[in-house]
């Protein structure tokens, strides 16, 4: 039986990468799906089309997560299209390499404006909405315990969503609304390739520190979210599961 039929999903930055692999999975399990995308429409739009060529529900939202009335905008066109919210996937999320001294209040504030004020904002908005049995799952990384020199500031907007994370399970615990944490290692994405990561000796390193063997592809990631998201996941909540191939 498909895991998540009769849910509602939202699924943040869906338009590439890791977010179109969730949100192609939780769609093949039976959820409807909202694929939010930043600027990326064409991208977002063709994972529309793909869910529906497979037969399931599925709609494309534009929406600046780091911005709270288009967060709760995002949130509030999923219950006018479907009727109701019950997983939300903060996937969004920008990453980019810097060492120390060439660390600057751009760098710093691009990151923690959608990988950490995101993430709080949409989950506020979501949980206006989410009722008994709710998931909300938020794509961290790996990065934070890897400890990979230029990725200060990357790090710590990762181990800033862990720990907002762990806090909101404990606040959103008595409605029942579980709060969860996947956290990636190196992953082969749109994200990834135009970070230059992919095909470099950085890549070549994580790979060979992987004991499973090679790097992560989006829907090694996928699946681990779609579980989350189901009630087969419904003991868990404050969980931060790492799938990285063994990477740690
Ligand atoms: N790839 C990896 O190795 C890896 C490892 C660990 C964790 N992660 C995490 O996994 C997540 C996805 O990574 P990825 O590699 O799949 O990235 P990606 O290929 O670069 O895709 C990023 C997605 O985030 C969206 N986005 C960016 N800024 C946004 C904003 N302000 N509001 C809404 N959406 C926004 C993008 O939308 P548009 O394209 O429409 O702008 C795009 O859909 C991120 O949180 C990342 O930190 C990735």
């Amino acid at each position: 039986m498909s895991k998540l039929q009769g849910k509602v999903a939202v699924v943040t930055g869906a338009s590439k990468g890791i977010g179109a692999a969730i949100a192609k999975t939780l769609a093949k399990e039976g959820a409807a799906v909202v694929v939010n995308y930043a600027s990326s429409r064409a991208g977002a739009e063709a994972v529309v089309a793909a869910i529906h060529a497979a037969g399931g529900r599925a709609i494309a939202v534009q929406g600046d997560v780091s911005q709270a009335a288009q967060a709760q905008g995002l949130i509030d066109a999923a219950v006018a299209e479907f009727g109701r919210l019950d997983v939300l996937v903060n996937n969004s999320g920008i990453y980019e390499f810097a060492a120390l001294d060439a660390v600057t209040e751009a760098h710093y504030r691009r990151q923690f404006d959608v990988n950490v004020l995101g993430v709080l904002l949409t989950t506020q908005a979501a949980a206006r909405h989410l009722g008994e049995g709710g998931s909300v799952i938020t794509i961290s990384s790996a990065v934070t315990h890897v400890h990979m020199p230029t990725a200060a500031v990357y790090a710590g907007t990762k181990g800033a969503v862990n720990a907002l994370s762990g806090v909101l399970a404990n606040e959103l615990a008595p409605r029942k609304i579980r709060v969860n944490v996947v956290s990636p290692g190196f992953v082969v994405t749109e994200g990834t390739h135009t970070a230059g990561v992919v095909g470099s000796d950085l890549e070549a390193g994580l790979v060979a520190q992987t004991p499973l063997g090679r790097a992560g592809q989006p829907d090694d990631i996928a699946g681990v979210v779609a579980f989350l998201a189901s009630d087969e996941a419904r003991w868990l909540t404050g969980e931060n599961i790492t799938a990285s191939g063994g990477i740690r």
